[in-house]
């Protein structure tokens, strides 16, 4: 499900009706109905005894947050900021999970005095030091399974000096840690982000299995009661109905997979759909007639900060709701469109085709729900765009 133009060209002129938002800045509208749509999808096509901890730091906004806490999801935390923020949405400590691969001693002990009951995943065998005994929640332990998958550079972090999870080349370590720290419930995984192939993750999730269900085994010989419960399988996924179905039927011919809760950590899919942006255009201007015209708007590298610095194939389509209704036949231009940052390289769309575009038109920017205003670079410190949850 996504957000129409005419939808949001809709909700546009009833928010500045309202007042809701002005022409001086950009705003950034998320629809509540398509999130739910998207929730909707992991609630019904997931195993019953799935926790989705929805990842913060793809969309961190409160009314958002504290939308999907009263819908009785979770959340993902990367630093111990998100904790906080989980629990001002109105998280139970039991609807928390923990992810920050640089826990500090505080941290930890914070969880355990003052938030009992959350998942704290360990990055790394060092991490698992740090926690008291009788740890007050839950602790599971971050494994690289080494799965080679198409995140690239930026997201691929199952490589073999990733900063993230224990190289399951460590297997040996691994198995002994979770007999010393007996107290491990749930190993985690999550591979890279943008992932359109499942083979990847499925492989992942048959090697954690086989690892759990080897751990448990050992565990019972030596007489621990404590065992692997929970398998943390994270996010990354750029899911559709369709591919979500097919993950989770192939997720179920895993052996033994039954015998885990599943927790999941979805960000990019649950969020991205759900949001438009909207910039009146400040001003067009033409420095060269065999050059596109820049059209100048109230965001850019500042909101955009992945597509900007990153080159990163960032889809997100545009359209234009002018003032002046533009005939039919008329000609399309050539424009770039520009952010208001001072440096060269704040451009966020180059050689976009339009019908004439003049100042006091509107420039609308749709799939901006993730990895955008949780991003904010606060360049040139511009206020941040208004946010309407509607
Ligand atoms: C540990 C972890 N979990 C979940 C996510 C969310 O991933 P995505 O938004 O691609 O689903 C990330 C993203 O970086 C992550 O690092």
């Amino acid at each position: 499900m996504t957000i129409s133009r005419q939808e949001a060209e809709a909700h546009y002129l009833k928010a500045i009706e309202k007042k809701l938002c002005s022409p001086e800045k950009a705003t950034i509208f998320y629809s509540k109905q398509v999130l739910d749509y998207q929730l909707n999808l992991l609630r019904d096509i997931f195993p019953a005894n799935t926790k989705h901890a929805i990842a913060i730091k793809t969309c961190n906004q409160a009314d958002v947050l504290a939308h999907i806490i009263q819908r009785g999801f979770g959340l993902e935390a990367a630093s111990f900021e998100e904790v906080l923020l989980a629990k001002k949405a109105g998280a139970a400590n039991d609807q928390i999970v923990f992810d920050s691969p640089v826990k500090t001693i505080s941290e930890i002990n914070k969880c355990h005095h003052e938030l009992p009951g959350m998942l704290l995943n360990a990055n790394s065998l060092e991490e698992l030091k740090r926690y008291p005994k009788n740890f007050n929640g839950h602790i599971g332990l971050r494994v690289n399974p080494l799965v080679e998958n198409a995140g690239g550079t930026f997201f691929n972090v199952s490589t073999a000096n990733s900063k993230f999870g224990v190289p399951i080349t460590k297997r040996k370590a691994i198995i002994e840690n979770c007999i010393q720290y007996s107290e491990i419930d749930c190993l985690h995984f999550h591979i890279g982000s943008s992932l359109t192939d499942l083979s990847p993750n499925l492989k992942a999730i048959t090697t954690m299995v086989a690892l759990a269900v080897e751990i448990n085994k050992l565990r019972t010989k030596k007489g621990i009661e404590n065992k692997i419960i929970t398998l943390d399988i994270g996010g990354g996924i750029e899911f559709d109905k369709k591919t979500m179905r097919e993950f989770v039927a192939a997720m179920h011919q895993i052996p033994n997979i039954s015998d885990f809760n599943l927790v999941t950590e979805y960000g990019n899919f649950v969020h991205k759909h759900n949001s438009f942006v909207a910039s009146n255009v400040e001003y067009v201007l033409s420095n060269d007639d065999s050059l596109p015209e820049l059209v100048y708007v109230h965001v850019g590298a500042d909101l955009f900060v992945r597509k900007v610095y990153s080159n990163l194939n960032a889809n997100y389509p545009c359209s234009i709701l002018y003032k002046d209704k533009p005939e039919e036949n008329a000609a399309l231009q050539s424009y770039n469109i520009v952010g208001p940052l001072c440096f060269a390289g704040d451009i966020l769309f180059k050689d976009l085709k339009f019908h004439k575009i003049q100042e006091g038109d509107t420039l609308f920017i749709f799939n901006t729900g993730s990895n955008t205003l949780s991003m904010w670079s606060g360049h040139c410190s511009r206020d941040l765009p208004d946010f309407v949850f509607y």
